[in-house]
């Protein structure tokens, strides 16, 4: 692949549709630059750091509706993402989890009162609805509603406006949009609990490569992204298709589900070692790691010192897309907070400036008209 990164003095700007094949080659010190050949390998580049709309455009819609996936795309989102879980019948569908619960109308339902339950998800106790207790046409009665009406009062404005979309419905949506704009629409699509669903005879891995080949995305170089917290759902869905694969990383002493299962003792401490990450880079192109393991925040909730990560992890030629910016207060590190109201807006260009100088590729945001004027002014200093 020919397709990598222009490179300002020291700084990335563009990443090519290839990335990955050549992250290691663009992201070495010194490393030259790789130009794109073609026209369309143009319209495949992305800006860097890139903006991912975290469950669209999550600060001002319901999270995974089309309404917020449209929104990111209009305010020019490089990236779209989707968490998927599956229904009773197989389908995969948009949640961030399989607890409806938060985040549709389910409890005004009374012919689905019954299917309130406990169960253990992961490890952990969670009495709700579950989407694998739905069949889609079930599901499909269900309306939308924002997650956290306390902190974005504005966005239940819209609670009602729109049903839980599949895969397949954002994939055809993604299609067109692409037509319309004459430049392919990019996605960022995450396995969510892949372990536990395949427990249930409900395997993600496999309907999703299905999905992604009828569409398209199934090369180096397609437009989308594969994510997910368990490493074993990346190594299989490298078994199936050559999508881009990025291994997501929470807090230090985390410990994938998956490995927990498997009897792997290694922890999220462990992959972040130079040796753990050039074990991730055998099978996927790159790392979405918690924000505060770029850089790590004091008892005072401040930023401190950024940590080695990003130099580590772009030694093995993985990229890094951190999770998750916002601009409220409350999602904020302490030195950007501006004011005493959790909801209101903080300082949050300063943040993006703090994150980006890391030396980042990109980052999830619930806002991405913010996220891209941060970036576009990174870019421009
Ligand atoms: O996938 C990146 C980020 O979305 C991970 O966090 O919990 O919002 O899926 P989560
Ligand atoms: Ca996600």
């Amino acid at each position: 692949m020919t397709q990598g990164a222009r490179r300002s003095p020291g700084r990335r700007t563009v990443l090519g549709a290839a990335v990955l094949g050549s992250a290691a080659l663009s992201l070495g010190p010194g490393g030259t630059a790789a130009q794109a050949s073609t026209p369309a390998d143009s319209r495949r580049r992305l800006p860097v750091p890139t903006v991912i709309a975290h469950r669209g455009a999550s600060g001002y819609r319901p999270e995974h509706t089309l309404g917020s996936y449209q929104l990111a795309l209009d305010m020019g989102a490089d990236v779209i993402e989707q968490d998927l879980v599956p229904t009773k019948d197989g389908h995969l569908v948009c949640r961030h989890e399989n607890d409806i619960t938060g985040t549709t109308d389910v409890a005004d339902h009374p012919e689905f009162a019954a299917r309130k339950t406990t169960k253990t998800v992961d490890g952990t106790s969670l009495t709700g609805w579950f989407t694998e207790d739905f069949t889609l046409a079930e599901l499909k009665t269900l309306r939308a509603k924002e997650r956290i009406p306390g902190t974005r009062q504005e966005n239940t404005v819209y609670d009602g406006r729109w049903t839980i979309p599949t895969f397949e419905e954002v994939l055809r949506w993604a299609e067109k949009e692409g037509r319309r704009r004459g430049r392919p629409v990019w996605l960022y699509v995450e396995t969510k609990h892949p372990t536990y669903f395949r427990g249930l005879g409900l395997g993600l891995e496999e309907p999703l490569a299905k999905l992604l080949r009828r569409y398209g995305r199934h090369r180096a170089d397609s437009a989308t992204f594969l994510q997910s917290f368990e490493p074993s759902s990346m190594q299989r869905m490298a078994k199936l298709v050559s999508t881009p694969r990025v291994v997501l990383l929470w807090t230090p002493d985390d410990r994938p589900w998956d490995f927990r299962e498997a009897g792997d003792p290694r922890t999220v401490a462990d992959l972040i070692t130079p040796e753990g990450l050039t074990w991730i880079a055998s099978y996927a192109q790159g790392i979405g790691p918690l924000l505060d393991l770029v850089i790590p925040k004091g008892k005072d909730g401040k930023l401190g010192k950024p940590t080695t990560l990003v130099r580590d992890a772009h030694a093995k030629g993985l990229i890094l897309h951190p999770y998750t910016l916002r601009n409220e207060n409350t999602f904020l590190p302490a030195d950007f907070r501006r004011g005493t109201d959790p909801a209101a807006y903080g300082d949050v260009f300063g943040a993006y400036e703090a994150y980006f100088a890391t030396g980042i590729d990109g980052i999830f945001t619930d806002q991405p008209d913010t996220g891209l004027l941060a970036a576009a002014d990174f870019r421009d200093r």
